[in-house]
């Protein structure tokens, strides 16, 4: 299956996401060749070369307040006539309906002959400097419990993506 993998990863979560789809797809072919683009959405990409013969593309963004980061929003918004695969991080984590959510606002931006193919969220860890802004605030107010849980949800996305993380996404992959 000709396929493209395109995602926004500032942090680099969603890139290990990209990375693991690539080692699957070309697993499953037996070649490299089928990769018809892996990289970020560069202003032309939806031109790139070849990339109209993709049956499939994934897309891959960050959580930006709620949604996909602009990069990639724009990117899903030039396509058409495509089957979608949309996978990303958050930094919040721990239910399926909070990723349902962020996916239907990204789905938003795909125009509607698109299809989607299929979805992915995991968590992803976040910089250093959020816990200390969370650290600051909770050393004038000791007592936020709101703080206490935001630091608590830094510390459980540390590891991620893991492991059990790349095994779901293959999990979802084989039901393509
Ligand atoms: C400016 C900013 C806004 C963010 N907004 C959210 C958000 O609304 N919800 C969320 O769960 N995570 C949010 N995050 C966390 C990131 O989405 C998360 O760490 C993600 O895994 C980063 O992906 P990347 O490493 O591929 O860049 C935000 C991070 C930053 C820096």
């Amino acid at each position: 299956m000709k396929y493209a993998v395109i995602y926004d990863s500032p942090t680099g979560n969603t890139k290990m996401l990209a990375e693991e789809i690539k080692r699957y797809m070309d697993r499953q072919s037996g070649s490299t060749e089928e990769c018809l683009y892996f990289g970020e959405p560069v202003p032309d990409v939806a031109n790139v070369e070849g990339l109209s013969e993709a049956e499939i593309i994934f897309a891959g963004f960050w959580t930006d307040k709620g949604d996909s980061g602009a990069k990639l929003a724009g990117f899903l918004e030039s396509l058409h006539g495509s089957r979608v695969f949309l996978f990303g991080t958050a930094g919040f984590g721990g239910s399926q309906e909070y990723f349902s959510r962020i996916l239907n606002k990204v789905a938003t931006h795909l125009a509607p002959d698109n299809t989607v193919a299929g979805r992915y969220m995991c968590q992803g860890k976040m910089p250093v400097t959020v816990r200390k802004r969370y650290e600051s605030v909770l050393e004038k107010n000791p007592e936020d419990e709101r703080m206490k849980s935001m630091i608590e949800n830094f510390d459980r996305a540390l590891p991620h993506p893991d492991i059990s993380d790349m095994e779901n996404l293959r999990n979802v992959l084989s039901a393509l």
